[in-house]
């Protein structure tokens, strides 16, 4: 029996890079939250999947609005990274932010790598988490920078360390 401990610190060891998935709220605003579960799927056609857990706003959000941004993340946007990490209730601090919105009316986060536009195509329950997969209807190509990284548990700069 693995156990849940085991299963967090085998998982910590694989590096990622980190995004944030934006999608609508109940009233039409912009939401986000941090996620390192994106990869890709398959190329024909562009579909990328996250897994977002059912105790999250985002879930209840992407259910409704049946879309959802992925913004990747560069180094320089760690403070954002931490950020919306957080539930809403405790995003307090200056942290500098802004929304464009991409062509389907998913927000965009400004300043970040790339971002991919997403409509759900699918989505499968796993445990208290779903899976979305998202068919990518939009590129939009950000500046070039180092990525944003997560490893161990914690935020990874690998030329710093
Ligand atoms: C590096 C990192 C990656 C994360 N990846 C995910 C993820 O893939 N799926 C998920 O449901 N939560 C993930 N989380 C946790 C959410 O960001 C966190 O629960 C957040 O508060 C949810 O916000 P919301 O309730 O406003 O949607 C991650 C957190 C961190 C720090």
């Amino acid at each position: 029996m693995v156990t849940k401990d085991q299963f967090r610190t085998a998982m910590s060891k694989f590096a990622t890079g980190v995004t944030v998935v934006t999608t609508l709220d109940e009233h039409g605003q912009p939401h986000a939250m941090t996620a390192n579960s994106f990869t890709s799927v398959c190329l024909e056609p562009p579909v990328v999947l996250i897994c977002v857990a059912h105790s999250t706003h985002t879930y209840k959000y992407v259910e409704k609005a049946g879309k959802f941004g992925i913004n990747v993340l560069g180094q320089d946007q760690e403070a954002q990274g931490v950020y919306f990490a957080k539930r809403p209730a405790d995003r307090h601090g200056d942290v500098d932010y802004r929304y464009a919105t991409s062509n389907d009316g998913i927000p965009v986060l400004e300043g970040s790598m790339t971002f991919f536009g997403c409509q759900v195509l699918n989505t499968h329950v796993c445990g208290d988490h779903t899976i979305y997969l998202g068919e990518v209807k939009e590129v939009r190509q950000g500046q070039d920078a180092e990525p944003l990284m997560f490893y161990r548990s914690r935020w990874y700069h690998p030329a710093h360390e």
